[in-house]
């Protein structure tokens, strides 16, 4: 039996994902949810349908929903879609560092008998994160690094010249709460480190931007009573959005299969 599937967005993200889950046409029927008058619309596959609104969701009848269209676009649909009972698969995971809208989503899942589910992404290691937050404090910290070409806008908004950036630059250290909000394309994996281990106040931060890098570097420590780990990720950066990775729709992609198999790994 096919499973439907409905991906909010039609970025670079989405698109990576749908043409993986076209190449399982077997398993899965696939649908876009698009903004009326959006400008993917004409590069959007002409096999797969485009729904405008939440009725036109409700017709297609997902068993699962994609997010991977950034922070407004979860607070403009996912509450509505929970409320519909679909469960919402998210990749814009920073949208939750506001706690009230949070809240608010989680009890629209539970009065609706349905489930929000936050993707790795770009990051692996959350696992670990999780089990280790009980722990008498736990310390984590994350760092990103990633290339120029991830930045050009925030190094301009500096009055840093991006082509001739020749040092690393630190552009930002806080928490994982002031991050997610000011780089909502870039902070998603600090955002989910948060939701998985001590929460969006209880792990720093730091942005680095190093022009010797070709890929997106991600940097998580943890230390703590049970132990210490380290990870260092380097992903390969999306060939259509810089400041996205490749494995974020792979990530999504497997989360996906995860959804529906009758063994997990959690
Ligand atoms: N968790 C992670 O590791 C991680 C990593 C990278 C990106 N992300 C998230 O994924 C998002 C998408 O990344 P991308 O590289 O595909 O970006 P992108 O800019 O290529 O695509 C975003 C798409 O979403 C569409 N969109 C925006 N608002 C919408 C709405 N309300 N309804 C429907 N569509 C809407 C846009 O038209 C655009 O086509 C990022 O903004 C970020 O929040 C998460």
């Amino acid at each position: 039996m096919k499973k439907n599937i409905v991906t909010i967005g039609f970025g670079s993200i989405a698109a990576d994902l749908i043409q993986q889950l076209q190449a399982q046409s077997t398993r899965y029927a696939v649908a876009v949810l698009l903004r009326p008058g959006s400008q993917s619309r004409s590069r959007v596959p002409t096999d797969i349908a485009v729904l405008e609104d939440i009725a036109q969701v409700c017709e297609f009848a997902p068993d699962l929903v994609v997010e991977a269209a950034g922070h407004q676009s979860v607070r403009d649909t996912v509450p509505a879609l929970l409320a519909a009972g679909f469960p919402v698969l998210l990749s814009s995971i920073g949208a939750l560092g506001d706690d009230e809208f949070r809240s608010r989503l989680e009890w629209t899942a539970m009065e609706h008998g349905t489930r929000i589910m936050l993707a790795s992404g770009a990051l692996g290691a959350l696992d670990y994160v999780r089990a280790v937050r009980d722990a008498r404090e736990p310390v984590i910290t994350y760092e990103s690094r990633k290339p120029v070409k991830a930045w050009e806008a925030e190094l301009r908004q500096l009055g840093q010249e991006p082509e001739t950036l020749s040092e690393s630059i630190t552009l930002f250290e806080g928490s994982a709460r002031q991050a997610a909000a000011a780089y909502p394309q870039n902070l998603n994996v600090a955002a989910a480190l948060a939701l998985a281990g001590t929460g969006f106040e209880g792990i720093r931060v730091k942005v680095v931007c190093d022009p010797e890098l070709q890929s997106n570097v991600h940097l998580v420590r943890v230390d703590s009573e049970l132990g210490s780990f380290e990870a260092r990720i380097a992903n390969s950066p999306s060939k259509s959005n810089p400041k996205s990775s490749q494995i974020v729709a792979h990530s999504l992609h497997s989360a996906i299969g995860q959804f529906f198999a009758p063994i997990v790994i959690l």
